[in-house]
């Protein structure tokens, strides 16, 4: 049990490493003051530029891959009874994601968790990628709003778990899909909001459906 609470940990001290906001300290800007407010890799893109951006988006997805996949590697030499590596996988994981969302470095206010969870489904459940990424990329181009695709591609997270994943489906990746896509919905809602009041950014080259 000490082992899964310190990958766990691991995890969430991994996540807490918010790529906008330790790339911005080299910058010397605070990506939360600007845009949407949001420290994530669309806001890097809106705010700062294409590059600053993906070295956002890699930091991470880099961090939700080595929670999901180097954490859980360690526990054999951490304890002669580990637990099941899946297990250890999905709460590393998980854990990195809440890092990302609450920094423990950054005053507990980070981004909303889409890029770390793409990092960590890329390990634990690489078949729900294709999946995932076709509906974000059918809602972006279709609507210009990227908040709105990362919850669509989050719900579609669940079905894609279920339908296209081993069979019978382990049940913590079960758990994890359905925990991942509730979570994307609430760091989401202030999007939501905007998009009810008509004012959430909307890129609009990236529209191919114009009205
Ligand atoms: O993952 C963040 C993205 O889905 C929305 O970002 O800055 O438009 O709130 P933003």
């Amino acid at each position: 049990v000490l082992t899964t609470i310190l990958i766990t940990l691991g995890g969430y001290l991994l996540g807490s490493i918010s790529g906008s906001l330790v790339l911005g300290r080299f910058r010397g800007v605070d990506i939360r003051a600007m845009g949407s407010g949001n420290a994530g890799g669309t806001n890097a893109l809106r705010t700062v530029g294409w590059k600053f951006a993906l070295g956002v988006v890699l930091i991470d997805i880099g961090k939700g891959v080595l929670a999901a996949a180097a954490l859980p590697a360690l526990a054999p030499y951490l304890s002669s009874n580990p637990s099941d590596p899946l297990l250890l996988a999905s709460l590393a994981g998980f854990a990195a994601v809440l890092g990302h969302i609450w920094p423990l470095y950054f005053g507990f206010q980070g981004g909303k968790g889409a890029g770390t969870a793409v990092g960590v489904i890329l390990i634990i459940a690489p078949w729900c990628l294709a999946p995932m990424l076709t509906v974000w990329l059918v809602t972006v181009f279709g609507t210009g709003y990227v908040g709105l695709a990362t919850i669509l591609a989050g719900l579609s997270l669940v079905p894609a778990m279920w339908l296209i994943g081993p069979e019978p489906l382990p049940p913590v990746l079960g758990a994890l899909a359905i925990a991942l896509a509730v979570l994307l919905i609430f760091t989401h809602r202030a999007n939501l909001a905007r998009m009810r009041s008509g004012t959430e950014n909307r890129f609009e080259k990236a529209r191919l459906i114009k009205r």
